[in-house]
């Protein structure tokens, strides 16, 4: 793979990051992974704007416009021939000796590379998932998309063990999100729930480039939170997220989510999502 690191295309071999850089010392970095779908970026402009948000919200002063992080993006995609997958973005506030306070003059470090993998077509995305829940264990800026991502790691690792493909995060009574996704039900009305933008979640690109599209379609988005319980009683179930698309949700904890198999609402979602995208 060709990687890019501080201003270089490089061989993945031969990329280096210091040893003194504050995202390996203290997660002190946001990033962003966008899906690549026939060697096409999916909802870019979304996430580019949210990585800008985020780099605002910790005052790291990256010095690239938006043209130049998508020309990176772009000319990452074409070095490693990529058609199927993501390209990930990674910035550093920056490298100096380690302290908790940091200075203002750092040089913010910029790194990207691609995963290669289908996004669609998947078992994922054919059967659907069985999620866990488990209670969120993060901080209270999860708007901000930082690569501080232990509690997702132990999370999905906790779940996988329990024999669980994802797993949806509790807080408050209320589910918060997947752990690395939008979590969302649909009523037996054909509501669709999400919860509504604050701290407590991510706000994902992915559903808002789906809402946009029920919009269009007269689809009812709902912006309001849901109990676990509801949950697993909803007529049906999805996640978002850049590298699953939308994927059906068909058991969550212990309960089948309607007759355990996707349901007609959300195959008419990943349709129009693969629609726009295609
Ligand atoms: N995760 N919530 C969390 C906690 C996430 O980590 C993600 C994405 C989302 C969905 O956001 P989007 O639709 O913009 O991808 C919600 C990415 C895919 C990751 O960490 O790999």
């Amino acid at each position: 793979r060709i990687v890019y690191v501080h201003g270089q295309f490089i061989p993945e071999e031969e990329a280096r990051i210091g040893l003194f850089d504050r995202g390996f010392l203290f997660g002190d970095a946001v990033y962003e992974v966008t899906a690549v779908i026939g060697g096409r970026m999916i909802d870019n402009d979304l996430h580019l704007g949210r990585l800008c948000r985020s780099l605002k919200e910790l005052a790291i002063p990256l010095a690239l416009s938006l043209e130049q992080i998508a020309g990176i993006q772009a000319e990452l995609i074409a070095r490693n021939d990529l058609r199927d997958g993501t390209v990930y973005l990674q910035v550093s506030r920056g490298e100096a000796d380690r302290d908790f306070l940091y200075s203002e003059a750092l040089a913010p470090k910029l790194v990207g590379f691609t995963q290669a993998k289908m996004l669609s077509g998947t078992r994922a995305q054919r059967d659907g998932i069985a999620v866990d829940l488990a209670d969120d264990p993060r901080w209270k800026r999860r708007d901000i998309k930082t690569a501080m991502l232990l509690g997702q790691v132990m999370a999905k690792q906790a779940a996988r063990a329990r024999g669980f493909d994802d797993v949806w995060l509790v807080e408050n009574g209320l589910v918060t999100e997947g752990a690395s996704s939008t979590a969302h039900v649909i009523t037996a009305e054909g509501h669709i729930l999400t919860r509504a933008a604050s701290h407590v979640t991510l706000p994902g690109c992915t559903q808002r480039a789906l809402a946009k599209l029920c919009a269009a379609e007269g689809l009812q988005i709902v912006e309001r939170a849901f109990a676990p319980g509801e949950a697993q009683a909803a007529a049906e179930a999805f996640q978002t997220s850049a590298s699953s698309l939308v994927t059906p949700v068909v058991r969550i904890g212990v309960r089948l989510v309607g007759n355990g198999r996707p349901g007609p609402m959300t195959r008419k979602l990943q349709a129009l999502y693969l629609e726009a995208a295609g």
